[in-house]
Formats: C-alpha cells, sequence, structure tokens
C-alpha cells in the first residue's frame, strides 16, 4: 500500500453511531384522568376517565410545577444518561435539544442544559419538529457524527406541554403530559443505529398547531395548542406505516427482525394499528402513553429509557423508533441497541 493510501485510510473508514446510554425524568406531580376530570369540573368542562381511556389509552399524565421548565427536566434525564453511558458532560462534543417548549425565545434549551450541566465549548442547539422531534434530532446526530463532525452527542426530547394547554378545550387538554427523555449517542465501528427518514408535508400546518407568537412585548395571536384530532389521526396512522417499512427497506431488514416498536406516544389506538400493520405482536410495542399521555418530543426517549431499564430492551436488539406529529412531520429510525 502506498504512503498515499495509508494516509486516506482512516478517513475514509467506515463510522457509525450507537446509543451509549439512555436516561429520562418525569416531574413528580402525576395527575390521574379522574383527577384531571375533576379539576376540570370546577371549570365547567366535561370529561372523564371513561372517555379518556377508551379514545386514547392515557390513565395518567405528569405535570411540572410552574418553576420548572424543559430545560430543567432535560438536564436531569441527561445525568440518568451520562451516568448510564459511563461518561461525564466535559466528554460530550454535541448537544442537541428537540422541544417546542422552550424556556426563552433564545438562546436555546440546549445552551441552557449546557449551563446546568457545567459545561462550555461543545456545539449546542434545539431542533423543532415538535412530537417528531426527537426522532429528527436523533438523525441529525447520527449524521454528524458519521460524517466526524461529533464524537459523542447528548440528544434530549424535553417538553412542559402544560404551559400551552387550553383547559378549557376538553379535546386537547387531557391528551399531554411533561417530562423529558435522553440519550448519548457516540462514534462506533459497528451500528448503532442502521437507518433514518425524515419527512415533512408544511400544506398541513394548521392541523396542529401552536399559532401565537411573541411581539411588542405581548403575545400576539393565540398561545394555545390546537388540533384537528381527526385529521391528525388519519394522517399519522398513514405515515408511520410508510415510514416504517421504507426504513426496513433501506436496511435491508423485515418486519419479523423487529424486537421491539416505539411509536410516538400519543395514542394507543394509532400504536396498536401501526404494530399489527408492521405484524408485530403486541408485547413487542412498548407503550408508556397509559402513564405519561403525550409528551411531544420527549415521549420516544422516555419510552426507551424505561424499555432498556426494565430490561425488556437488551444489547443488540433491533428497534424501531417513529415520530409524528406538528408540521406535520414525521421519521424513523431503525437501530441495533
Ligand atoms: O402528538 C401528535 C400526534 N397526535 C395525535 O396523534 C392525536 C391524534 N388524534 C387522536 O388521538 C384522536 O383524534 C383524539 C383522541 C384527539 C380524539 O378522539 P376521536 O375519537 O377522534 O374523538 P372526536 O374528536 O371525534 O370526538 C368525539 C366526541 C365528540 O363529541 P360529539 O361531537 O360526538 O358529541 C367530542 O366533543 O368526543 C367528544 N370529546 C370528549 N368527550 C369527553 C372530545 N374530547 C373529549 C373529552 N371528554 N376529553
Amino acid at each position: 500500500m502506498s504512503l498515499t493510501e495509508n494516509a486516506i485510510a482512516p478517513s475514509i473508514a467506515k463510522r457509525f453511531a450507537r446509543i451509549a446510554g439512555t436516561g429520562s425524568h418525569l416531574p413528580p406531580r402525576r395527575l390521574s384522568n379522574a383527577e384531571l376530570a375533576a379539576q376540570l369540573a370546577e371549570r365547567g368542562v366535561e370529561t372523564s376517565d371513561e372517555w379518556i381511556v377508551e379514545r386514547t389509552g392515557i390513565r395518567a399524565r405528569h405535570f411540572a410545577d410552574e418553576h420548572t421548565t424543559a430545560s430543567d427536566l432535560g438536564t436531569i434525564a441527561a445525568r440518568h444518561a451520562l451516568e448510564a453511558a459511563g461518561c461525564s458532560a466535559a466528554d460530550i462534543d454535541l448537544i442537541i435539544v428537540a422541544t417546542s417548549t422552550p424556556d426563552m425565545v433564545f438562546p436555546s434549551t440546549a445552551c441552557l442544559v449546557q449551563r446546568k450541566l457545567g459545561v462550555h465549548g461543545c456545539a449546542a442547539f434545539d431542533l423543532q419538529a415538535v412530537c417528531s422531534g426527537f426522532v429528527y434530532a436523533l438523525s441529525v446526530a447520527d449524521s454528524m457524527i458519521r460524517a466526524g463532525t461529533a464524537r459523542r452527542a447528548l440528544v434530549i426530547g424535553a417538553e412542559v406541554f402544560s404551559r400551552i394547554l387550553d383547559f378549557d378545550d376538553r379535546g386537547t387538554c387531557v391528551l399531554f403530559g411533561d417530562g423529558a427523555g435522553a440519550v448519548v449517542l457516540e462514534a462506533s465501528d459497528t451500528p448503532g443505529i442502521v437507518a433514518c427518514e425524515m419527512h415533512a408535508d408544511g400544506r398541513h400546518v394548521d392541523i396542529l398547531c401552536v399559532p401565537g407568537t411573541v411581539a411588542g412585548g405581548k403575545v400576539l395571536g393565540d398561545p394555545f395548542l390546537k388540533m384537528d384530532g381527526q385529521a391528525v389521526f388519519k394522517l399519522a396512522v398513514g405515515v408511520l406505516e410508510n415510514v416504517a417499512q421504507s426504513v426496513l427497506a433501506k436496511a435491508g431488514r423485515q418486519c419479523s427482525d423487529i424486537d421491539w416498536l416505539i411509536p410516538h406516544q400519543a395514542n394507543i389506538r394509532i400504536m396498536q394499528s401501526t404494530a399489527r400493520k408492521l405484524k408485530l405482536a403486541a408485547d413487542r410495542l412498548v407503550v408508556t402513553v397509559d402513564e405519561h399521555g403525550n409528551t411531544s418530543a420527549a415521549s420516544i426517549p422516555l419510552a426507551l429509557d424505561q424499555a432498556v431499564r426494565d430490561g425488556r430492551i437488551r444489547r443488540g436488539d433491533c428497534v424501531m423508533l417513529e415520530g409524528v406529529g406538528g408540521g406535520f412531520t414525521w421519521g424513523a429510525i431503525l437501530l441495533d441497541y
């Protein structure tokens, strides 16, 4: 081999990204459907545990107190992920926070997490893709690691959706919760992440949005979450099957290769329908929507961490992550844990 070939060999060696550790955090205040229904009844809003369970599978959610922000939740989740990965914040060279409920207009929640972790210098930015945010963020971190731009990334999904809920709108306020999940993603000679896809269709911006903004020292427009639930439901069911099939084809794998399916946790009916279409047994589906509600960008890393910590997901298992949400956005990641 010539000197030149020798010199370029390391830079063309295949590089992958693998999850080194996971972590999560839920704010302590848990509200059952019955407790939430009782609070809503006081303001004349009628709902019931039966309706919420039957239509969504949700039994409870966690709400942060008024002083707790997305960066607070995200920092605790990140610390757990770092501990699981056996590294410290100083070993991280990239922080991405997927959130739609940032602490401030700017700077990014990622910069606030970096400060709370007591480090500085590494790249830190937020990624906004609503409930697809974690899948988008993990795909971006994977690309950056494979490109050699980063070696070890903290990828976090952190949300305080309770801040943007209209508690007079029973069609949405019973669905969401607060929480955060995180992973440490690091460079590896073997996958790791096998295949990813991200998609968006901006024609559907109106079916799930918070239309307000800040201008002239005031909130301009409506600062609460609006959703056409049925329109989102129909789109979600279609794209989740298609994107899973597409990512499997890219990876050269079959549905039967999937050990665990972790879709965005919004509605048990959407999740079960996706599992059925992929011909997966019900016990291959990781479900946290019952206890967490829909935590948007935090839902997938929360579910992943739960299944890793309770021993269901083991090293080498094939895991499909699927995000879907406002934008309209969707995406999937196939990985060997
Ligand atoms: O995170 C991004 C992804 N998001 C999603 O995937 C959410 C997708 N959509 C859904 O999960 C479902 O569409 C919902 C759970 C939001 C709604 O379920 P649905 O079966 O589509 O119900 P609906 O909106 O068609 O409403 C049915 C009935 C209505 O009453 P009428 O008009 O039939 O008398 C609603 O007013 O249920 C009523 N309703 C409620 N009743 C009691 C709506 N919300 C409530 C409630 N409690 N909280």
